[in-house]
């Protein structure tokens, strides 16, 4: 998908354009929360990506490239952790949308279906997972292999590199959402699910 694209380049890493105006997820997510999440913590971990690969052997890569030869590399932590963060903001940033919610087209629709029974149980099954993941984190709906899943990572830790792909995520690190909700991770969560949730930029990853 093009919209990826631009997580493929090499340094130095840019923030990518957010795909809609900072107030457009108001009221489920507020302009001044955009302004933090996007504008400060985002940029700061493209900022910290940059500094560190100068000059390494990390320098020329790709940021997926990046992510996969420092997942597990006790010494590459810090690297990881910004490249890793970088391209999970950037997919969460494409996984809302402006008028989400509702009910993913109909390939997509049949797949959810066939994995969790109906979109209401995978829906819950992602605010669950949201919920049980302890401190800061991340949930994801994957396909693995011609299944569906929920899971959910620790930190910056991304999907990508247990082999499973990607087809959207909700950030739930504090910073997703207490200016706004305070410690209601759960009101935050059923409120991107129903308003905001990008279920094309999902059915577009399944391809
Ligand atoms: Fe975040």
């Amino acid at each position: 998908m093009k919209n990826i694209d631009k997580n493929e380049k090499a340094s130095p890493h840019v923030l990518p354009v957010l795909p809609y105006a900072d107030n457009a997820l108001e009221p489920v997510i507020s302009a001044n929360t955009l302004h933090f999440h996007y504008g400060k913590h985002h940029q700061a971990y493209v900022d910290n990506l940059n500094k560190l690969i100068a000059g390494t052997e990390f320098a020329n890569l790709p940021l997926e490239k990046i992510i996969t030869e420092t997942a597990d590399k006790p010494d590459k932590k810090t690297i990881f952790n910004n490249a890793a963060q970088t391209w999970n903001h950037t997919f969460y940033w494409r996984s809302l949308q402006p008028q989400g919610g509702g009910e993913p087209a109909a390939v997509l629709k049949k797949k959810i279906e066939a994995s969790f029974g109906s979109l209401d149980a995978c829906k819950k099954e992602l605010a669950t997972a949201a919920m049980a993941q302890f401190g800061s984190g991340w949930v994801w709906l994957v396909s693995d292999g011609a299944k569906l899943k929920v899971v959910k990572t620790g930190n910056a830790d991304v999907p990508i590199t247990s082999g499973l792909k990607a087809l959207l995520t909700i950030d739930v690190w504090e910073h997703a959402y207490y200016l706004d909700y305070q410690n209601r991770r759960a009101d935050y969560v059923n409120a991107v699910l129903d308003k905001l949730i990008n279920w094309d930029f999902a059915a577009a990853n399944l391809r």
